[in-house]
């Protein structure tokens, strides 16, 4: 049976037959031949551990905003790989670092110096204001090592009785698929069945302020991880003043500010970091995703000598961790954000995107949210059409977004993208959410 995609590939133009068989010569088959996308997705079903659900579009080639699936046809990226990708695909600067730094140096261990390292930590910490940064490499590692960190400056400076300490993690976080990660979620989804959990996490309403303030009260609790805008939750946008009152309400009781940027940070949401928002200094930042504009897992924590001194050589690392080619790829993605001014991008082309769509017919998408080019469009299910209906369509109209909870679309394009490519991918989300009517 002729698949879907084969009857498109038929269809193809002339340029895009070109990309298909540049693009081609990547996917292989074991027998020679070129995959089609329905064959990508059966070796990928055959061979590989069913713990994502990926929409059906099987990609080949990116470059900027754009993508292309094996064969040959061209989507707009509207997820940028959960916020990664904020510099757009493939980079040229931060390609470029990539290869020479890869010819040079690319992993030595924190077994030895090398003489990338300090030129990353002194350019990311006099960036972002803080005494030290502690190089990882996922996000989850990050917070991971936060509440490592957490804990030890509990007990060595705060006084927290040993093997007490609690940390604080507000209702629909999501920061990793590790077990303190999924010990802290309050999704089914992400902790059920992988107990038992780790002990000395509690969970707090977000974005309600008396109830970080009454459990922070007890002595015990060391710090409260936060995202200042909830993304894997459905672009949760707390009440304006909700950051500053974290910081005040920690600083009062002593308790740690932990900012999860990893999705939020990095230009994304229009300013350099979210908590930018409010002019708000949390105690620790934690930062991944966009650190490498894709090109490498790189993840930080930035935080100050009293928290970051508490730990000493060997009780904490990464073999991979500020590794030279990281470094040089970080140190790129970074200068990228600034040289092209991404936030500024991002906060002008985010108002565009929820003014123009806010008008979409209520009785499809309800509401529109979001900060810079972090935004979300919450469809009305009905027994007709849900979210991932509504996700398929935009695809076979040539945009890539993909429901985060049920009913909610994230829209997070990368930062770069035109205002010829905006207008084009506004198009296509009201034509789409029309043809629902
Ligand atoms: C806010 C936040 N923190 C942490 C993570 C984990 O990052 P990684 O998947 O690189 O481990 C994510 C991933 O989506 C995230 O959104």
């Amino acid at each position: 049976m002729m698949s879907r995609y084969c009857g498109r590939f038929l269809q193809r133009t002339a340029s895009q037959q070109l990309v298909r068989s540049k693009s081609s010569a990547s996917n292989p088959s074991a027998a020679g031949g070129y995959l089609t996308s329905d064959q990508v997705f059966e070796r990928e079903s055959r061979y590989g551990a069913h713990n994502y659900h990926p929409l059906p579009v099987a990609l080949a080639k990116a470059k900027g905003a754009n993508v292309w699936d094996v064969e040959g046809k061209r989507y707009l990226d509207f997820l940028s790989a959960y916020s990664a990708v904020n510099q757009g695909h493939n980079h040229p600067k931060i390609v470029k670092a990539m290869q020479e730094q890869s010819q040079v140096l690319s992993l030595t261990s924190r077994a030895f110096y090398n003489d990338v390292l300090g030129e990353y930590e002194e350019y990311i910490t006099k960036m972002f204001g803080y005494d030290k940064v502690l190089p990882m490499n996922t996000g989850v590692e990050g917070g991971e090592t936060a509440c490592k960190l957490a804990r030890k400056w509990g007990y060595k400076v705060k006084g927290v009785p040993k093997n007490t300490a609690r940390i604080l993690f507000a209702e629909g976080n999501f920061w990793g698929r590790t077990l303190a990660a999924v010990s802290s979620s309050t999704d089914p989804d992400c902790y059920e069945g992988f107990g038992p959990y780790m002990p000395g996490f509690d969970i707090i309403p977000y974005n309600d302020l008396g109830a970080l303030d009454k459990a922070t009260q007890d002595p015990t609790v060391v710090a409260y991880m936060v995202e200042p805008i909830q993304g894997e939750a459905g672009v949760r946008v707390p009440d304006a003043g909700y950051l500053q009152g974290v910081r005040d309400i920690c600083s009062k009781n002593n308790v740690l500010f932990i900012a999860d940027e990893v999705q939020t940070g990095l230009a994304r949401t229009g300013r350099r970091l979210c908590v930018d928002h409010e002019n708000v200094r949390p105690d620790m930042v934690i930062l991944g995703k966009a650190l490498s504009g894709g090109m490498y897992p790189v993840s930080a924590i930035l935080a100050d000598d009293e928290i970051m001194l508490t730990i000493r050589p060997g009780e904490h690392g990464s073999t991979y961790g500020g590794n030279p080619l990281a470094c040089k790829i970080a140190m790129a993605a970074l200068e990228v954000l600034e040289e092209e001014k991404l936030a500024e991008n991002a906060e002008r082309l985010g108002k565009i995107v929820r003014s123009e769509l806010s008008t979409l017919d209520k009785n499809i998408v309800t509401s529109v949210r979001g900060k810079g080019l972090l935004n979300a469009v919450i469809i009305k299910e009905t027994p007709q059409y849900d979210a991932w209906q509504v996700c398929l369509r935009l695809r076979d109209n040539g945009l890539l977004a993909k429901p985060t909870h049920g009913d909610i679309i994230r829209l997070a394009p990368p930062l770069n993208l035109s205002d010829a490519e905006l207008h084009e991918s506004l198009d296509i989300i009201k034509k789409t959410i029309l043809s629902f009517l």
